[in-house]
């Protein structure tokens, strides 16, 4: 089954709730914490995803783009994360299984994110631990940025990575999905599609959504 993630990044933060209300057809609602350091760009954190859990009974899916992440995933998994992902890039590998190994301990699922830049078979050792993977198709850091089509060999890789294990871990894409590039990951095997700005910017967020999933009309 496809799964859509709609990113409150591109939600009007005055408006949060209505916004969020506005989605809440979606399978997921993706939320992006970025610290200025890891990736260009300051974002949300855990106060807000406090408030967030507060409000919504939906499936939140924590994108961390944050440096040393080991030293804050507990605390977005007692915030109300339903599901934390770190980037692959910004922890050493001595720390990066004890913090998958922290959020589960929470009771929460573990993810792994790559960068455009990073090859597919670095998160290979990874995937039998996670519960997502993550392929950025935008360089981490802002919404509303050109689908990068020649990641779709790494979504390739990695699906067949699963199958050929029998894994039981989702592969999502995150950057630039529309309905157009939304049919090109489905089709290379993504599982989940997070859209910000698409599903923001439209004045039907519930046909957007359905459309980005593939639904019939
Ligand atoms: C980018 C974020 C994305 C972003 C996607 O660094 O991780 O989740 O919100 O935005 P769109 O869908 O507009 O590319
Ligand atoms: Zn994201």
């Amino acid at each position: 089954m496809i799964k859509i993630a709609p990113s409150i990044l591109s939600a009007d933060f005055t408006n949060l709730g209505a916004d969020m209300e506005s989605i809440k057809t979606a399978d997921y609602l993706h939320f992006d914490v970025m610290d200025g350091i890891f990736v260009p760009n300051i974002s949300i954190g855990i106060p807000v995803l406090e408030s967030v859990r507060k409000r919504t009974d939906m499936f939140l899916d924590v994108h961390l783009m944050i440096d040393k992440p080991h030293r804050y995933v507990k605390r977005f998994a007692e915030a109300g994360a339903d599901l934390v992902v770190f980037h692959l890039e910004a922890d050493q590998p001595q720390d990066i299984y004890p913090a998958l190994e922290e959020i589960k301990a929470c009771g929460k699922k573990a993810g792994l994110a790559i960068k455009p830049k990073t090859p597919g078979e670095l998160l290979l050792p990874y995937l039998p631990l996670l519960d997502l993977a993550l392929v950025m198709t935008v360089e981490p850091g802002f919404g509303g940025q050109k689908f990068m089509a020649d990641m779709m060999p790494k979504v390739r890789l990695l699906r067949k990575a699963i199958e050929d294990q029998g894994l039981a871990c989702e592969l999502e894409v995150d950057g630039g999905v529309n309905p157009e590039t939304a049919k090109v990951c489905i089709e290379a095997g993504a599982n989940v599609l997070v859209a910000g700005s698409d599903v923001f910017k439209a004045q039907d967020r519930a046909g957007r959504i359905a459309l980005l999933r593939g639904d019939r009309a």
